[in-house]
């Protein structure tokens, strides 16, 4: 966790409490507990991902082993639950554990479903929408929902929070998705193309897999499916094919509009400064090179 990180998450439950008229300062212990929830599903993914680089550092499974980085995960999960609020400390404690709960339980439904993905006889957007619905946006609805909660917020204003951050969170793994392959490896802090060697059915893959004509290109997406990923060498050849393709602009495209979606929900709520931060928050998400 010394390793830094955005910290979008515990960011979106305190400014999600300041819009709803609460104080983001009484939300920091649910915040921090977002966030070392996150951290614990990225110690899983990266051994799941067989990722060797998280922000600059070797992942926890390569630095120690297997073993280690599955107990650390457990034992993250266990401090993250102990900075919930109890009932003596808040009178939504119970809404704030449910949606904390929840949050957990959809991660790692959408993480099998991402294992998933690539044993389809159909590969589509559909399903790609509601695998990264949970693996990613399912932790920024709850980020917002405890945010919200911890604010007293009303039963529409948290409606309002969370569809903000449902979209948020799709354009946020479909930027994700676009960084593997485009960002800079030094500010990224993951390696480049740790997708295409994984055999990912990312956003640029299924709407490769929709535009391709050519033969060649065909068969280039049909081997990565095929054999759940390629060698390094063929990191820059998939570049250029997605390039070619138009999906690149096409993703930056679907995560603006996304985004879009997401302020708009936000009407809803009273207007004062946090809400305007919210707004600026996936703003500054869309130029986003890391
Ligand atoms: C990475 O999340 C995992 C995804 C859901 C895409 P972040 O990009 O927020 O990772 P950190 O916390 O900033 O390292
Ligand atoms: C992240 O998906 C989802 C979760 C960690 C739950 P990715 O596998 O794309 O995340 P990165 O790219 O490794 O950060
Ligand atoms: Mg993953
Ligand atoms: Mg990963
Ligand atoms: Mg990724």
């Amino acid at each position: 966790m010394s390793g830094g990180g955005k910290r979008i998450r515990p960011v979106l439950v305190m400014i999600a409490c300041g819009a709803v008229g609460g104080e983001p300062e009484k939300a920091v212990k649910p915040a921090t507990a977002i966030e070392i929830l996150h951290n614990f599903t990225l110690v899983h993914d990266d051994i799941m991902d067989e990722s060797p680089m998280r922000r600059n550092k070797p992942t926890v499974h390569t630095k120690w082993d297997e073993a280690t980085a599955i107990l650390t995960g457990d034992v993250m999960i266990g401090h993250a639950f102990n900075l919930l609020p109890k009932p003596v400390d808040h009178p939504r404690s119970g809404e704030v554990f449910d949606a904390f709960t929840k949050g957990l339980i959809d991660v790692c439904e959408g993480q099998v479903l991402d294992m998933n993905l690539n044993k389809a006889n159909n590969i589509n957007i559909i399903d790609y929408v509601q695998m990264i619905g949970m693996k990613t946006a399912s932790l920024l609805e709850a980020a917002c929902v405890i945010g919200g909660n911890m604010g007293l917020a009303t039963e529409d204003q948290i409606g309002a929070l969370r569809c903000y951050a449902f979209n948020f969170g799709l354009a946020f793994q479909i930027q994700d998705d676009l960084l593997d392959l485009t960002a800079d490896q030094a500010k990224l802090g993951k390696k480049i193309g740790q997708d295409i060697i994984d055999g990912k059915i990312t956003y640029l893959v299924i709407k490769a897999i929709e535009r391709a004509k050519s033969e060649g290109d065909r068969e280039l997406l049909s081997s990565l499916v095929k054999f759940k990923g390629l060698s390094d060498d063929f990191i820059p050849v998939m570049r250029e094919m997605f390039e070619r393709l138009g999906v690149l602009d096409e993703a930056e495209k679907e995560a603006s509009n996304l985004l879009d979606k997401a302020c708009d929900s936000l009407k809803v709520l009273p207007e004062n400064e946090y809400r305007e931060m919210l707004v600026w928050f996936a703003g500054s998400l869309v130029k986003r090179k890391y």
